[in-house]
């Protein structure tokens, strides 16, 4: 039978990403051009910065995908893209890319929602059964997303304010951390202990929604307030309590929204799915719960942005032969 091969492009924030996958769970390559460093110095991603890189490493990644996956553009089945969400400059780069192809070579286009790629980044561990409940946490994203089958999504809980992964860059400014700092707190968080007991906001309201800017500006006044009064606090136990209460209150709307559903897979993903805090906390809460829920949690370099989740994701539209024209335009602020 014949393979089905997909060219996958990811450039929606600040890494260009280009791979190719096989029957939509085989990665052949996944090559990442990361720009961090170049946003460093500005404390966040900024916009234009992020397009002109895009803009230079499309073709070089494009090409190392290729050679990578020993293919050529006539082997390919179709082409795939995230259209949305993130920065449109930066989305414009890759749907445009991802366009000249198809038309060049003839192949079909496929469209794919970051956040869908997010979630089947999932595909490369197992395949998934539904419904399924994905626990979605990212930078600019903390969703309980319901998927009663392949290819729909149902938004149940959602967050009020900031997004986690938002939650830990912001206090790790505070901290003198360099963006993105999930990571590094993440580490820091391993070698201190919960001291500080910051507030776990919304734990006992009966939904599934999420508020993180409390427990953030909670942080943020305590260390504020001992840097006033010439105090130091220990960055690790720091660290470890907000942590703490972010793992606390992901753990317990998702075991609680996992009861109600009647689920037998779990997936979390997004950038802060790598926390190890928040793997650890999981398992736990399933083994103690006693359910039958098959955690499955993407190796770390999966968690993040790439292009391999973006071409899993295509697969699945590519077996209902959903396709776009050349009018496919980027849509930055694109839901499911
Ligand atoms: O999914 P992603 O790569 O980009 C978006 O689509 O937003 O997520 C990036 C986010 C950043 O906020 C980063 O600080 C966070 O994921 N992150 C982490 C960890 N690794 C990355 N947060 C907590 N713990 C980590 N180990
Ligand atoms: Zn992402």
């Amino acid at each position: 039978e014949k393979r089905e091969l997909i060219l996958a492009f990811e450039s929606s924030c600040d890494e260009t990403s280009v791979a190719v996958i096989e029957d939509g769970h085989v990665i052949l390559s996944n090559i990442i051009a990361t720009q961090i460093k170049s946003h460093q110095r500005f404390g966040g991603v900024v916009p234009e910065v992020a397009s002109r890189h895009h803009v230079e490493q499309i073709t070089v990644c494009t090409q190392a995908a290729l050679e990578e996956a020993e293919v050529t553009y006539a082997d390919l089945t179709a082409v795939a893209v995230t259209y949305g969400p993130g920065l449109v400059g930066a989305l414009l780069i890759g749907v445009t890319a991802a366009k000249a192809i198809a038309y060049a070579h003839h192949l079909p286009l496929i469209p794919v929602n970051h956040m869908a790629g997010h979630i089947y980044a999932a595909r490369f561990v197992k395949p998934l059964e539904y419904p399924l409940l994905a626990l979605l946490v990212s930078g600019g994203h903390t969703e309980l997303v319901y998927m009663p089958a392949a290819g729909e999504f149902e938004i149940i809980g959602d967050t009020r304010d900031d997004a986690a992964g938002e939650a830990y860059d912001k206090i790790g400014r505070v901290l003198g951390v360099q963006y993105p700092a999930g990571k590094e707190i993440d580490r820091l968080a391993h070698l201190g202990q919960d001291t500080f007991k910051f507030p776990r906001a919304m734990l006992k309201e009966d939904n599934l929604d999420f508020s993180f800017s409390g427990l953030k500006s909670a942080f943020i006044n305590t260390v504020h307030h001992a840097d006033q009064i010439g105090e130091t606090l220990n960055h690790e136990d720091l660290a470890a309590s907000f942590q703490a209460s972010v793992v606390e209150v992901l753990t317990t709307k998702t075991m609680y929204a996992a009861r109600q559903l009647n689920v037998r897979q779990l997936v979390v993903a997004g950038g802060v799915a790598a926390n190890q805090g928040l793997r650890e906390g999981l398992a736990t809460a399933i083994k103690a719960s006693g359910m039958d829920l098959d955690l499955i949690m993407p190796p770390l370099r999966l968690c993040g942005d790439n292009g391999a989740m973006i071409g899993a994701a295509a697969h699945i539209e590519l077996q209902k032969q959903q396709f776009s024209d050349l009018s496919l335009n980027a849509v930055p602020g694109l839901d499911f």
